[in-house]
């Protein structure tokens, strides 16, 4: 069915003035993107996005990083989104990402992935209402 995912290019992504070269992955892969914004994090909406992870050693780290720029934040619609996007990106831990991946070609560490994408369906009605008012979406009209 046709679904709705939340993309997070992450600081190091921006940094590297990818943003346009993953854009056209993610069009030439077919999705459709229906919101999008440059949005530079505070330390508490960091927190709350990845509220999941709060406590686990990695966390002070990935605040920190999420922090550390402005990030790009997309909503991408096609049929089953959430996983298509999830192959696009590759593997969470960049060493294990394919060749050929956002990952495998953005990627500088576990932490610093370049790309965050939700994890399910329910994860994404979550993160795209964590960044998005419904007057944000665009659905296509033509
Ligand atoms: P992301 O998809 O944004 O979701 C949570 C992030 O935490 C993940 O990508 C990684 O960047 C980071 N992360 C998860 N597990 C680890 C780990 N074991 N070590 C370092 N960073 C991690």
């Amino acid at each position: 069915s046709i679904e709705r995912t939340l993309s997070i290019l992450k600081p190091n992504a921006v940094a590297k003035n990818a943003i346009g070269a993953i854009y056209a992955r993610f069009e030439s892969a077919g999705f459709t993107l229906v919101a999008a914004k440059m949005l530079h994090l505070t330390r508490e909406q960091a927190e709350g996005f990845y509220a999941e992870h709060q406590g686990k050693p990695f966390f002070d780290g990935l605040v920190g990083f999420m922090i550390s720029g402005p990030v790009m934040v997309q909503v991408l619609e096609s049929e089953n989104a959430v996983h298509r996007h999830r192959d696009i990106m590759g593997a969470t831990n960049p060493a294990n990402a394919l060749a050929g991946t956002l990952r495998a070609d953005y990627a500088d560490s576990f932490t610093e992935n370049a790309v965050h994408g939700s994890d399910s369906t329910e994860s994404a009605a979550r993160e795209i209402a964590y960044f998005f008012s419904d007057n944000e979406i665009c659905p296509r009209t033509r």
